[in-house]
């Protein structure tokens, strides 16, 4: 297939686009390298033997989205495109509701114009907010979202099922990710965060690589076994994968589908398993309470199993495996 991938050049886009050329498709990226680099297309070029097209604007530019439209046939478009970090989002609620929902907007519109049936959209685990555990794609969505990340994720899936409802031709799937986490095998493809890191696994492999002191563990009188939050943590090359199976699932209207493994797994495990995994000591401190943070959640997978024959395979240990061979080698992310 010929597969239009926004935000392609990002940490999951990159290696949903690797999977994409590896399994035989095309893929054509628009980012605007907002949270990105360019390089990444060399380095997916150095893992698969193929260079992704790679076109450099704004989403939200509706008339230079048309104008890719209407040079290439697209069968299908994945759209990662969009801002994503939660803390941020409260500072500028409004870049955040313009960016992420306008972008959506735009491509929405240029797909029907040009007749583009199939849609896969990123959307998190953050709809659920409140619902009880584990999170299944029947619970309810949309009470307790504690940010405007999250909202924005909650009225695009809104905005995409209105759509999808409207006409019958239309095959979309929202994709709501867990904790992705790790790198590629390869160290060639991985997370590079933009300043401080906010998010767990890039935070303490900074601590182990010697960038930062200590992790603060934010939380420990959760109820959980050790006190510390749990997560359902996925190697973003399984993630990858859940593109690809979404993409070859045949269906009409709308399906969600949590990609997850269904596991919980707390800070304080994460933090041993990267210290036995790779050998390199983790300095932390217990800390207070992140504002706004669950104590825990994970995935009820078995509907992306039943239905997508998509399940996790890599390991805990595998996520710290290559976690730590993509921090070790690229130290500065892109720029080392
Ligand atoms: P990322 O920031 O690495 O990738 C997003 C890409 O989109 C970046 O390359 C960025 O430059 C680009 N971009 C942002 N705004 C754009 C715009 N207006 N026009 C064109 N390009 C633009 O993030 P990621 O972790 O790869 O996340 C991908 C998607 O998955 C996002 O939609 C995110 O909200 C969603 N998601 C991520 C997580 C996570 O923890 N990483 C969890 C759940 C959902
Ligand atoms: N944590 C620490 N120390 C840190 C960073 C995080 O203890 O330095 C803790 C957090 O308090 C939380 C856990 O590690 O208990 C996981 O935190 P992350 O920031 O890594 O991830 P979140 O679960 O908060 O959210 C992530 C993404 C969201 C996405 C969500 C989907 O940041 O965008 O996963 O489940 F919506």
């Amino acid at each position: 297939m010929n597969v239009l991938v926004t935000g392609g050049t990002g940490y999951i886009g990159s290696h949903t686009v690797v999977e994409l050329l590896a399994g035989g498709h095309t893929a054509t990226i628009i980012d605007n390298l907002s949270n990105s680099s360019e390089l990444v297309v060399d380095r997916i070029e150095q893992i698969t033997g193929k260079q992704p097209n790679l076109h450099i604007f704004d989403l939200q530019d509706k008339n230079k989205l048309a104008e890719v439209f209407k040079k290439e046939s697209f069968d299908a478009v994945i759209h990662f495109a969009g801002l994503k970090a939660v803390g941020e989002s409260t500072q500028k609620p409004l870049a955040y509701y313009r960016t992420n929902i306008d972008s959506s907007l735009s491509l929405l519109e240029v797909m029907e114009e040009y007749g583009i049936p199939t849609l896969i959209f990123s959307s998190s685990a953050t709809v659920y907010g409140s619902a009880p555990i584990p999170y299944s794609e029947t619970s309810v969505v949309g009470q307790g979202i504690t940010n405007p990340y999250g909202q924005t994720k909650y009225m695009i899936e809104q905005i995409i099922r209105d759509v999808g409802a409207a006409n019958a031709a239309l095959q979309f799937t929202i994709l709501r990710y867990f904790n992705p986490v790790g790198a590629h095998p390869s160290g060639l493809i991985g997370e590079d965060p933009k300043g401080i890191p906010n998010n767990l696994m890039p935070y303490l492999s900074q601590v182990a690589s010697g960038k930062r002191k200590v992790l603060s563990i934010y939380g420990s009188d959760y109820k959980t076994i050790d006190g510390t939050a749990a997560r359902d943590y996925i190697h973003v090359v399984d993630l990858a994968k859940g593109h690809i199976a979404a993409l070859m699932n045949k269906h009409t209207g709308t399906e969600t589908y949590n990609l997850g493994s269904g596991k919980s797994t707390t800070v304080l495990e994460l933090v041993n398993a990267f210290s036995e995994g790779t050998g390199q000591a983790v300095s932390y401190e217990l800390a207070e309470r992140r504002a706004g943070d669950l104590p825990e959640y994970y995935a009820d997978a078995k509907k992306a199993e039943k239905e997508l024959d998509w399940k996790t395979n890599k390991t805990i240990a595998d996520i710290c495996k290559d976690t730590w061979n993509w921090q070790s080698r690229n130290p500065n992310g892109y720029s080392s």
